[in-house]
């Protein structure tokens, strides 16, 4: 069975350097240093015909086994479809990705991050979980001071180098191989769960919303961001506008589902859904919204990139902070409230 090799991991953040080199530089190290075990290549490949999305890849690997929080024991084997893409495997686009990000050529640093930063509530003593937690940024700010952070994400890759930099929370923080959909933990055992940037790659968001409440203590918090509907809907383009400006393309906004996206060098699979669904979703599991931002980029950064003014045009991000407060719907769920109706 494959597993997740912590000590390895940390011992790496010594051939890592992490003062000496570019992060593209760091995540070449992590490879070098022989961290990542993937025997073959769990990135899969997709392909798309006749309109339909299918996975010629018939690759499977084993996971790290159950644990108290962990994989479900039917996630054993977990071959890559589309609710199971694990591209931030694919070493190339892993590359491309942290190249992006460092030059934050996505506006995540500048809009993003300061914007979920913003939602956290006081983390002291907090039982935490990052759904999708990347290479562990926001998990190491939030473990500085909560009683326990878990970090789950499917990537060997991104999880080498969140361990790698991760030296020194060896007592709150923990890092988890797992798909988001196949995470547990014990029912009421945490007090918040954030994501960022992630949920827009699951599929079954029902899913996830309905364990998310049920592992939350009364009053727990979740926080999340992902790609704006109006930026997921498609086509992902810039049009001329009739007086010379841009404007933001939103076509089939309605039709919810997966979207092929040329992204990186690869061909990646995100999922639209509607602002009404999402909302709902979230509804139906019991949370109260609290909060709701779609970020802008501030003076500062409008004063320092000539792309952000743009970037102001449309919302690229959504984020939502939101209380576990139980059922409190009335009445059955009507076919009219299904996900995706609109009728909402
Ligand atoms: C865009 S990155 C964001 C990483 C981090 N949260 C951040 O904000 O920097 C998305 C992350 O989600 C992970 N991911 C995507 N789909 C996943 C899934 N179904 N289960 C677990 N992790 C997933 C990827 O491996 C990747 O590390």
């Amino acid at each position: 069975m494959r597993g997740w090799d912590k000590s390895a991991a940390r011992s790496s953040a010594l051939l890592v350097g992490e003062k000496a080199c570019s992060l593209p530089e760091r995540a070449k190290a992590v490879e070098d240093s022989g961290m990542l075990r993937c025997e073959k290549s769990n990135a899969g490949r997709v392909c798309q015909s006749n309109g339909l999305l299918g996975n010629n890849s018939k690759d499977g690997f084993m996971w790290a086994g159950s644990h108290e929080y962990g994989a479900t024991d039917s996630a054993q084997t977990c071959p890559e479809t589309t609710s199971r893409q694990n591209v931030f495997d694919d070493a190339g686009f892993f590359r491309a990705y942290l190249e992006f990000r460092e030059a934050d050529e996505g506006f995540n640093t500048a809009m993003e991050e300061p914007a979920i930063s913003g939602l956290l509530p006081d983390v002291a003593g907090l039982r935490v979980i990052d759904l999708g937690c990347g290479r562990g940024k926001l998990c190491r700010r939030i473990a500085s001071t909560a009683a326990q952070v878990i970090g789950v994400d499917c990537s060997e890759r991104m999880l080498a180098l969140a361990e790698s930099e991760s030296s020194g929370f060896e007592k709150t923080l923990q890092y988890r191989r797992c798909f988001i959909e196949e995470f547990d933990a014990p029912d009421g055992s945490i007090d918040l769960v954030v994501s960022s940037m992630a949920l827009h790659y699951v599929e079954n968001i029902e899913l996830v919303f309905g364990k998310i409440a049920r592992w939350l203590s009364p009053r727990g918090v979740f926080i999340f961001s992902v790609e704006h509907p109006i930026f997921t809907a498609g086509p992902r383009e810039w049009m001329a506008h009739s007086d010379c400006r841009k404007a933001w393309a939103v076509a089939d906004y309605s039709q919810e589902g997966v979207r092929v996206v040329p992204w990186l060098g690869r061909n990646v699979l995100k999922h639209h859904r509607t602002f009404a669904t999402i909302l709902n979703a979230l509804l139906h599991h019991g949370f109260a919204v609290s909060r709701c931002v779609e970020p802008r980029c501030d003076e500062m950064t409008l004063a320092a990139r000539p792309d952000a003014a743009l970037e102001n045009q449309r919302p690229a991000f959504l984020i939502m902070q939101c209380r576990a407060i139980g059922k409190w719907r009335v009445g059955k769920r009507t076919s009219e409230d299904a996900p995706g109706s609109g009728n909402e």
